[in-house]
């Protein structure tokens, strides 16, 4: 059993393989964290030992003096607002006379084989044998308000998902403006804080750094989980590496608004808490009523930067992810977009299917500009009929023709916007975000469908089920490209304003779940302006996002190398498109474009009929490699050997999980004059055993490869590779 009461000492063990998560019922009634790491069978109750703590407002009463009579100076897993605790709240409300104070007390506990799903929300899923869940009840006995803090604990891969329920056990209303995911309080603590940060086209860079006595924050005002941060972070000790030393993950199963913090107190204690933005959030809990958080899943790795990573990745794929694709080899496909943009006719597809067919791709994919009156981006989302003119056999003529050729068929959406210059608006000009009165914000000449309404949820539903009832269509590329503005609906009442964002994010998952299980083969992929909604909440829906607008092999090395941290290659879409590249106008070989791409969910973006008969050898031979080894790269275990962001250089390796194969890749982003060749040390082989070079039969011992390692060139710039391994 992974989860053990102590009653005697008031405390909860989670365990898992490597680690131990430890609560303690102070007093009997408030729940504490004391303890977070590597394993642990017995914690002496906190109140036994001496910690350093100081007085400070006494307002939890405990009932005890000294080092406990502050609530101030306690490690708290569930801190609210008012109570005497300063810091940042997990729970903050406003009761129905205008009082903020909540004073949570533990009540019961329920233990549950397997995990319950989360109401309305994506969230991880197991077997009774991967998953044991605990649900904590605590409840304030002045309002009744009710907190159940469940912690899904999988066992294998060091995970605890964590979430938070509030329930209106009372007999007024109450207007919720907090609920923290999760909320850990570490002891005196010294960590870095490691986060990904970005914009478009430049999208998820590894930041770190030291968190001081203050305030850290990362979050999304902006509607989507957003360019700017993923909602993910991680704790590190200062001593921690790629591959050594403690690294705690909390990542948000969510696309919307969120917060993450970090905030260290004088006493060297730091809170974490990850949950939904509080930033313009309240919610209104009438009595009954239930508020479900998204959940939050913590990782803790013993073993560096890089085991928290492999966590992540097993559990992405193995218990957010979902159907048939899960652990499917997927289409290697040829995207329209950077190739025609929105100038094509049906002769102009056929062409490039037909030269994709040459070289071994598997699916055609129409992106932006098949529907309405779309000659650019200034007209008809929100008008999804296929234009004739463009597509003149329309959407089954070509299904039809490219299931013919042996390719599969593609098509791109943006469901969720709607254009001014479209039928839709000028029917429906209320659903949008919008402010009445108020000018409504173009981006991209486009606004925000207000997806908190039901009727608007419908329609998308409606049309994208409908052509995808209408023709043999095999994968959705699901777009989004603005953030919000204006924030208001019409549709809720004054006291619900607030509400919009997440509404939105519940009509979204609700729209989706819809759609996919209806579709169960059709494959979706996310995007949103490139990575921006890359995020676990979305990889539950669609097991794929495209990556990055920037697909220049240079600037993806950089992309890729961050969204490594947290996802695995399988989730990342990735193109070889034309150079000079359309983002940054760099040119780079496409020997090198397609090593880059191959590291994810690999694909060509570009006009293909306008390829080199010798290109056109080498883009056979990419997919030829990629389909032999793609199943190493996508669910094996990756190592990041360089740090891109340290020198221009690059090495990521992946080892399969039966430990048979292992592919190398290396990429010199600049070359530096009359440097030795680099020795290249691999990871995760046996010391014991011999590994061939496929490509040259050369055998190396195991103990060589990791100790010594593989001698790669570094001097000319862009030059990479992918170097295969099979044990022998
Ligand atoms: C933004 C996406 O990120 C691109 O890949 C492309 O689909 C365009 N939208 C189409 O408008």
């Amino acid at each position: 059993m992974s989860i053990i009461f102590k009653k005697e000492t008031n405390q909860f063990y989670l365990h898992t393989q490597n680690s131990t998560y430890i609560i303690e019922l102070l007093d009997g009634r408030i729940p504490m964290h004391a303890y977070w790491g590597k394993p642990l069978r017995d914690m002496l109750p906190l109140v036994t030992w001496k910690s350093a703590y100081v007085l400070s407002q006494n307002a939890l009463d405990t009932g005890l003096t000294g080092d406990f009579a502050s609530s101030a100076s306690l490690t708290l897993e569930c801190p609210t607002y008012g109570a005497g605790d300063l810091r940042e709240p997990a729970i903050h409300a406003e009761y129905a006379d205008g009082s903020r104070l909540t004073r949570l007390e533990y009540v019961g506990h329920r233990l549950i084989d397997g995990k319950p799903p989360l109401e309305g929300l994506p969230a991880s899923y197991g077997t009774a044998e991967e998953v044991t869940t605990l649900e904590l009840e605590l409840r304030d006995s002045l309002t009744q308000l009710t907190v159940v803090l469940q912690y899904a604990v999988f066992e294998k891969l060091d995970a605890i998902a964590r979430s938070t329920r509030v329930i209106n056990a009372g007999e007024q209303s109450v207007k919720l403006l907090k609920v923290a995911s999760a909320n850990v309080d570490f002891y005196n603590k010294e960590a870095d804080m490691l986060y990904l940060e970005g914009l478009w086209t430049r999208e998820r860079r590894v930041k770190r750094e030291t968190i001081g006595n203050s305030y850290h924050r990362i979050e999304s005002r902006r509607g989507t989980s957003s360019h700017m941060h993923s909602p993910f972070m991680a704790l590190l000790s200062p001593d921690t590496g790629e591959e050594r030393g403690d690294a705690y993950g909390f990542s948000l199963v969510y696309s919307g608004n969120f917060e993450g913090i970090a905030d260290k107190d004088a006493f060297n204690k730091i809170r974490v808490s990850m949950g939904i933005n509080a930033f313009d959030f309240s919610w209104l809990l009438q009595p009954g009523e239930v508020f479900q958080s998204p959940e939050a899943v913590l990782v803790y790795a013993h073993d560096g930067i890089g085991g928290m990573s492999r966590r992540y990745h097993d559990f992405i794929r193995r218990h957010i992810c979902r159907g048939k694709f899960q652990y499917e080899s997927r289409p290697v496909l040829l995207n329209t977009f950077e190739g025609v943009y929105f100038n094509f006719n049906e002769e102009k597809l056929l062409a490039m299917a037909q030269r994709a067919v040459r070289i071994g791709i598997d699916m055609l994919v129409v992106d932006d500009g098949w529907f309405g009156k779309r000659d650019n981006d200034r007209s008809s989302l929100g008008d999804w009929v296929c234009n004739t003119d463009k597509v003149k056999s329309g959407l089954k003529g070509l299904g039809d023709t490219l299931h013919s050729m042996g390719l599969q068929f593609g098509l791109w959406f943006e469901p969720e916007m709607v254009s001014p210059d479209s039928d839709l608006y000028r029917a429906h000009p209320d659903w949008c975000i919008h402010i009445p009165g108020r000018p409504r914000s173009l981006s991209r000449h486009q606004l925000t469908l207000d997806l908190s309404r039901g009727e608007v949820q419908e329609y998308i539903i409606q049309a994208v089920c409908g052509i995808l009832d209408s023709a043999p269509i095999d994968y959705v590329k699901w777009d989004m490209n603005r953030y919000f503005s204006e924030i208001g609906s019409p549709a809720l009442p004054r006291e619900r304003q607030q509400e919009l964002p997440h509404r939105y994010m519940l009509g979204l998952y609700h729209v989706l779940e819809t759609i996919t299980s209806r579709h169960p083969n059709v494959l979706f992929e996310s995007c949103a302006s490139g990575g921006g909604r890359y995020d676990m909440g979305l990889l539950h829906y669609m097991p794929q996002t495209w990556c990055s607008d920037d697909s220049d092999a240079v600037e993806r090395v950089y992309i890729q190398h961050g969204t490594s941290v947290l996802f695995p290659a399988v989730t990342m879409g990735a193109h070889v498109s034309a150079c000079p590249n359309h983002q940054v106008e760099r040119t780079t070989p496409l020997r090198m474009r397609g090593h880059v791409a191959m590291a994810g969910q690999f694909g060509y973006e570009m006009d293909i009929t306008t390829l080199t008969e010798e290109d056109m050898t080498l883009a056979k031979e990419q997919v030829d490699f990629y389909k032999a080894h793609r199943s190493t790269i996508h669910f094996g275990d990756m190592y990041r050997l360089y740090d891109p962001m340290k020198a221009p250089f690059a090495a990521w390796q992946y080892v399969s999980k039966d430990g048979e194969e292992t592919i190398l890749c290396t990429y010199v982003i600049a070359s530096i004059p009359n440097i030795a060749a680099e020795r290249v040390k691999m990871q995760g082989l046996d010391a014991e055993a011999s590994y061939v070079e496929s490509e040259t039969g050369r055998v190396y011992p195991g103990a060589f490869l990791m100790q010594v390692g593989y001698a790669v060139e570094r001097r000319a710039d862009h030059v990479s590779q992918m170097v295969v391994f099979r044990r022998v």
